[in-house]
């Protein structure tokens, strides 16, 4: 399965690093593209180092890969996810800033993750959003709705509690385990209701 992994500014980076090394081992072809808040987030909540520089944070994160992605740059617009032509099987964008949500909503397109997820809905492919925000305002809300109704997943980076998790690392699988349900691959990252 080939699938790009947007990565922007939300808090939420361990969910990025868990989903990305969960696709690797899925055999996924991975194309990564992190925005600027995107990495200035990935260096703040793995790396404890805001000021981290953009190739050691990706060179850092890609070791969750084991050598399975590839990265471009947000102003790659020779990349394949800016195009419908390629053949993509599943978009994520994780974790999914507001700023994002919004420009998305907005049908503007001012870096390689807003046109893979354009590219995404206008082709009617696979896109799901894990966005993060708290509270939400109505503008916030509106554009959420507006992009499940374009066709997107919304996703919330919103663990749940009822299956007994222990560590961060569960909450974090809790979510991840999802993601991967929506995109159709297999995984034993969380126990699924009704088994024991
Ligand atoms: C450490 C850090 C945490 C942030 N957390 C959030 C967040 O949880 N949700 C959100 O919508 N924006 C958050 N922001 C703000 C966004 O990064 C900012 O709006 C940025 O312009 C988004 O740009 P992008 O969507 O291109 O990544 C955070 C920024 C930083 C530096």
């Amino acid at each position: 399965m080939h699938v790009f992994l947007g990565i922007t500014g939300a808090s939420g980076a361990p969910y990025a690093a868990r989903l990305l090394e969960a696709l690797a081992a899925a055999d996924c072809e991975i194309g990564i593209c992190a925005s600027r808040a995107g990495i200035e987030v990935l260096a703040t909540e793995l790396f404890a180092d805001p000021a981290l520089p953009r190739d050691e944070t990706l060179a850092r994160l890609l070791e969750h890969a084991s050598g399975a992605a590839r990265v471009y740059d947000p102003e790659d617009w020779s990349a394949p996810y800016a195009s419908g032509s390629a053949k993509v099987d599943a978009y994520v964008i994780c974790p999914c800033s507001m700023g994002t949500v919004g420009t998305i909503a907005s049908g503007a397109m001012s870096n390689l993750v807003h046109r893979a997820a354009s590219v995404a809905l206008k082709e009617e492919r696979r896109l799901v959003l894990m966005p993060r925000e708290t509270p939400l305002s109505a503008i916030h809300l509106r554009n959420m709705l507006t992009l499940r109704e374009a066709g997107a997943t919304i996703l919330f980076l919103a663990p749940g509690f009822y299956h007994g998790a222990e560590t961060v690392e569960n909450l974090v699988d809790f979510v991840v385990a999802r993601a991967l349900d929506l995109l159709g691959l297999e995984h034993a990252l969380a126990r699924r209701w009704g088994q024991s």
